[in-house]
């Protein structure tokens, strides 16, 4: 196992009461200690069907414009199937890219929540909790936390049905959150296997080796500053300047604070005198920069691109201004630089044990609370919650200069 430290599982989240009490017979005997709320009856029914509601779209358009919440009822499950109630789902730029129609994968519009035009559920992360297994369900009961196996199986629901081989079992939730669980198998996957996979840094070297990075402050590059202090790669960090100085030296104190070696602003690296800047860090070029982790394209990219050493990669994993990535030859020619694509939820696809253990892996150390929460917009989703709040904060996703990600918490019950 590639991260380090002693792990320790202290704090246990517990379960409601009413999370504890099964759909079946106990439910007829709740804990005494607290009754069910006015909620959680409004969600079951008393024939053994949940009443869920789902943030769905028919057609490709803006979140505001497309998304409808739409109301149906989850039978008790059977066989292999598992009835789950949201706990936490982030809202990703991707899933705002998908829901616009622009992004390469796009789940298929189906009829099976009864919708009157066949629709896709939003979301492609999050946590759930288990409330009820069918007979022949193997590895879950109630109260599990669970995540979605593969991306694009729709998470912004209040509840869901799903066989379980498409679930991941979170084995152990002693020590962590719902927020935590659900937003690890994106962004921090994304980050952990572009630092493993794509440069042979020299582990004799801990320490003196570099990556560069725009986007420094999202959830992917929180993650990247954090395993990067994890495994002793100093980090060189891109950010965008904010409206007042203050506010900028705070970002960059926030990101140092993770763990970041140096932060600049994109600002500092297209205008100042970077080049010496980057041999300042980098003690004049003798600790080589190695990798370059881009989502942004463009200019910066360019830049970033410009100060690898020889023979180094360069990862595109987003495209956040929307401007290509533009080389100058030289650098392919006479420094051997590589620049490859990193998608993760085909990387997934592919490698499930694999994904499952980079899992793993980020839930340790940050049981171990060796990798912090991102910055969070939590956004409370209850019973009574409207349509156009849920999909208006869905819309502000890509807004930019945000103070946090927008992550749904579902409040109701069972
Ligand atoms: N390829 C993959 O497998 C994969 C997986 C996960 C994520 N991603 C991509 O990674 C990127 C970050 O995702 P995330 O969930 O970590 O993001 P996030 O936490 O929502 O943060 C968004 C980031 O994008 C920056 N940004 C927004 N608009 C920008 C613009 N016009 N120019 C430059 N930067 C801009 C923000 O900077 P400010 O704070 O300055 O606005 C912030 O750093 C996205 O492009 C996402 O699609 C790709």
């Amino acid at each position: 196992m590639l991260s380090r430290g002693v792990f320790r599982a202290t704090q246990t989240t517990g379960l409601s009461c009413s999370a504890r009490v099964s759909l079946t017979a106990s439910r007829k005997a709740p804990c005494a200690s607290s009754a069910l709320s006015a909620e959680s009856r409004r969600s079951i029914s008393v024939y053994g069907y949940t009443q869920a509601k789902a943030l769905i779209y028919s057609k490709y358009g803006e979140p505001k414009d497309v998304l409808k919440l739409h109301k149906h009822s989850i039978s008790a499950p059977h066989g292999s199937q598992v009835n789950l109630r949201l706990l936490t789902a982030p809202m990703n730029p991707a899933d705002v890219n998908q829901i616009q129609g622009v992004y390469p994968s796009k789940p298929p519009f189906g009829i099976s929540l009864g919708t009157a035009e066949p629709a896709a559920v939003g979301g492609n992360e999050g946590a759930f909790e288990v409330i009820s297994t069918g007979a022949s369900v193997k590895n879950l009961q109630q109260g599990d936390w669970v995540i979605m196996k593969r991306t694009g199986q729709g998470a912004w629901r209040t509840h869901a049905q799903l066989d379980e081989s498409q679930l991941i079992r979170i084995e152990n939730k002693d020590g962590l959150t719902p927020l935590q669980v659900g937003t690890v198998s994106v962004n921090p996957v994304t980050a952990y296997r572009m630092i493993r996979d794509f440069c042979g840094w020299d582990w004799m070297r801990a320490g003196e080796e570099w990556l560069i990075q725009n986007g420094a402050n999202s959830g992917v590059g929180r993650a990247a500053i954090q395993l990067g202090r994890e495994w002793g790669i100093k980090t060189l960090n891109v950010v965008r300047q904010r409206k007042t100085p203050e506010e900028t030296e705070a970002l960059k104190q926030e990101l140092k604070d993770l763990g970041a070696t140096e932060v600049i602003t994109e600002e500092e690296m297209l205008t100042g005198n970077f080049r010496d800047m980057v041999h300042e860090f980098t003690r004049q070029g003798r600790e080589p920069i190695r990798l370059a982790l881009n989502c942004v394209g463009g200019k910066n990219a360019t830049a970033l691109a410009k100060t690898l050493a020889p023979d180094s990669r360069m990862v595109t994993y987003g495209a956040m201004s929307k401007q290509p990535v533009a080389l100058p030859s030289g650098l392919l020619i006479f420094k051997n630089l590589g620049f490859d694509g990193f998608w993760v939820s085909k990387w997934g696809d592919k490698n499930p044990e694999l994904k499952e253990n980079t899992i793993k892996d980020v839930l340790q150390l940050t049981r171990a609370g060796r990798f912090k929460d991102i910055p969070v917009d939590d956004v409370q989703w209850s019973w009574d919650t409207a349509e156009t709040q849920l999909a208006e904060s869905v819309q502000g996703t890509l807004g930019g200069y945000r103070s946090g990600k927008g992550v749904f918490t579902f409040t109701g019950g069972d």
